[in-house]
């Protein structure tokens, strides 16, 4: 009987092949043309199908049974050129990052709990990882990296087995002493991403049905730049075909007009990819459009910086669709007279401010400017109304304590071959609430608050190795610029520049002074910096 076994598994595995192929084959991608099928598939053929066999049903081996994001399709693109010598023009490339993402790629729903990783935020801390996904698969690279691909069981095993073949080590790396890597990563690691993440998912073919829209058009935007302030302005968006764009801005940052044009393309039908020039300043857009095609989120950051960045939001300007987007600033205090911007979609009607006297000095349908003196000693959100939209602003008498985002933060050294890697700190200043309590449920979170900033020694090894003092310097703007790279003969045993620092904000308001502390790693370079981290 043993003999068999083989042989029947091989029968069930072509039989399961044959399935998952015919089913691929039948999928609705009426997004995607007749000739965009045709001229991926050739790209696919042409570039892939020396070492990936093509069927005759149009798949071919392993690149046909999984998806990914567009930076993912292009990681492995990369990959494919380096470890197996690929050799592909940059267009070809890219044609086939947009074939493949638009094929088989991952829906909305899929990659909205990684957004923070596409988008390149600095000072990420992954939370609810599945503890043992975590050891197996997320201590080298992101779990966001392994969530943001689609595959069955067996091609979980063929990636375990890539790693397995390509970094010999790995059972060394990941304390095989205690565990047995290989087995499990095959075995109920295997598995568990099969269920988890598997190949074939509703979430997908829906999206895939659902027809994917044209961006062009007018959007109003607004953002929000770590520790430097706030953004408002619009995006003109215009088709080029093919599901290219191209942009021209009209920001207004911190009362400076920015003026931008760009280029952007969507992929997947909703992963917006661009970059624009604003005066010198390349910088690049990684955002997502809601499936309805009127919204936009994500983050623009300096070519090479994607720790240097901007949160942004953009809603399409239609005629139906009104709303608030934004208030600067989002907090009013007691007595102070403060000039308020509020920004949003075909805004209209009467301007008021729940407990303050407000003068509307300018209005558009996009932005309307007032000045807002608030009489009621209750600090606590207040009802802001334009017409029928309405929104909150925080009021406040005083602020009583800070916060610094993030908690935690890392800087790079750098210079050389390699930019230095700066970390961005903000205080946000908080009321006590109605009860005069710190951390209760009523406190009112007041936005960025004015501060001085400084470093000092984390602890005492830190003292002794006076890393305050060579680490680096952080700026007025709450921006830590690391020292260089390298060797530094001044300091004990010639160290390099890392260091482990305290960063402490001080807000003055009259005698009072209030403080609070954050955690800075200043450490070494990262030489690698893929695009899923
Ligand atoms: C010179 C041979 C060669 C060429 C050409 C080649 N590949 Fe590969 N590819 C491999 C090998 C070997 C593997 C298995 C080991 C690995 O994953 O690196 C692989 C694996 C893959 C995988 C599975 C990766 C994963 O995540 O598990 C995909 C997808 C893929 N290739 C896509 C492509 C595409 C797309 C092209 C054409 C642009 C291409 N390959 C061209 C050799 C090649
Ligand atoms: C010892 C370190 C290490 C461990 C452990 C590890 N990986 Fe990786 N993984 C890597 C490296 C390095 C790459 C990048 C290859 C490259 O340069 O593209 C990678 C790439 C990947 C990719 C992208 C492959 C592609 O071409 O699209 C996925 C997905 C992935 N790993 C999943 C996993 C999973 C699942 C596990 C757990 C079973 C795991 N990794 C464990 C080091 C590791």
């Amino acid at each position: 009987m043993r003999i068999y076994q083989p042989v029947l598994s091989i029968i069930i595995l072509s039989i399961t092949v044959l399935m998952s192929s015919c089913s691929e084959q039948q999928a609705d991608v009426s997004n995607v043309s007749e000739t965009e099928m045709r001229a991926g598939q050739m790209l696919l053929s042409d570039n892939c199908s020396g070492c990936h066999m093509a069927s005759e049903d149009g798949t071919f081996s392993r690149i046909s049974h999984m998806r990914k994001t567009p930076e993912g399709w292009d990681m492995n693109i990369a990959r494919m050129m380096i470890f197996h010598g690929l050799e592909i023009e940059p267009d070809d490339r890219r044609a086939l990052v947009k074939f493949l993402s638009d094929t088989q790629g991952l829906a909305p729903s899929e990659t909205a709990a990684y957004r923070d990783v596409l988008e390149r935020k600095h000072n990420i801390i992954e939370q609810d990882v599945d503890p043992d996904l975590a050891a197996m698969c997320a201590r080298c690279h992101s779990f966001a990296r392994v969530a943001l691909q689609r595959r069955d069981r067996q091609e979980w095993q063929n990636l375990v087995h890539m790693h397995l073949g390509q970094w010999a080590s790995i059972e060394y790396q990941m304390l095989a002493r205690e565990r047995d890597w290989r087995a499990d990563a095959l075995g109920p690691v295997s598995e568990k991403l099969g269920r988890m993440f598997p190949l074939k998912t509703t979430d997908w073919s829906d999206w895939q049905a659902t027809e994917w829209k044209d961006m062009s058009g007018e959007w109003r935007m607004v953002g929000h730049l770590s520790g430097q302030g706030d953004m408002e302005g619009m995006m003109q968006v215009t088709a080029l075909g093919s599901d290219k764009y191209q942009t021209e801005f009209m920001l207004n940052e911190n009362n400076a007009i920015l003026k931008g044009t760009g280029k952007s393309i969507v992929h997947s039908g909703y992963e917006w990819r661009g970059t624009a020039i604003f005066a010198d300043e390349k910088v690049r857009q990684i955002w997502a459009a809601s499936p309805d095609g009127n919204r936009m989120t994500g983050r623009f950051f300096r070519q090479g910086h994607p720790e240097e960045g901007m949160e942004i939001t953009a809603w399409r300007k239609i005629p139906r669709s009104h709303g608030i987007m934004s208030i600067i600033p989002s907090a009013l205090r007691v007595g102070v007279p403060t000039e308020i911007t509020i920004s949003g979609v075909n805004l209209s009607g009467a301007v008021a401010i729940a407990g303050a006297v407000v003068t509307v000095k300018e209005a558009s349908t996009d932005r309307i400017i007032l000045m807002a003196t608030a009489e009621d000693t209750t600090a606590g959100q207040a009802k802001v109304t334009v017409g029928e939209d309405t929104s909150a602003l925080a009021v406040y008498a005083q602020v009583d304590y800070l916060k610094i985002i993030p908690e935690y933060g890392i800087s790079r050294v750098g210079g050389g071959p390699l930019a230095k890697v700066k970390a961005q700190f903000e205080a946000v200043g908080y009321s006590f609430g109605p009860d005069g309590l710190r951390d209760t449920g009523d406190d009112v979170r007041l936005g960025m608050v004015p501060v001085t900033w400084a470093t000092d020694n984390y602890n005492a090894a830190a003292a002794a190795m006076e890393d305050a003092k060579y680490a680096g310097e952080i700026t007025q703007k709450g921006t830590f610029i690391p020292a260089a790279g390298g060797p530094n003969p001044c300091r004990k045993y010639s160290t390099n520049n890392a260091g482990d620092l305290k960063v402490i904000a001080t807000y003055t308001d009259g005698n009072r002074t209030l403080t609070a502390q954050a955690h800075l790693i200043a450490t070494v370079q990262r030489w690698n910096n893929p695009p899923i981290m």
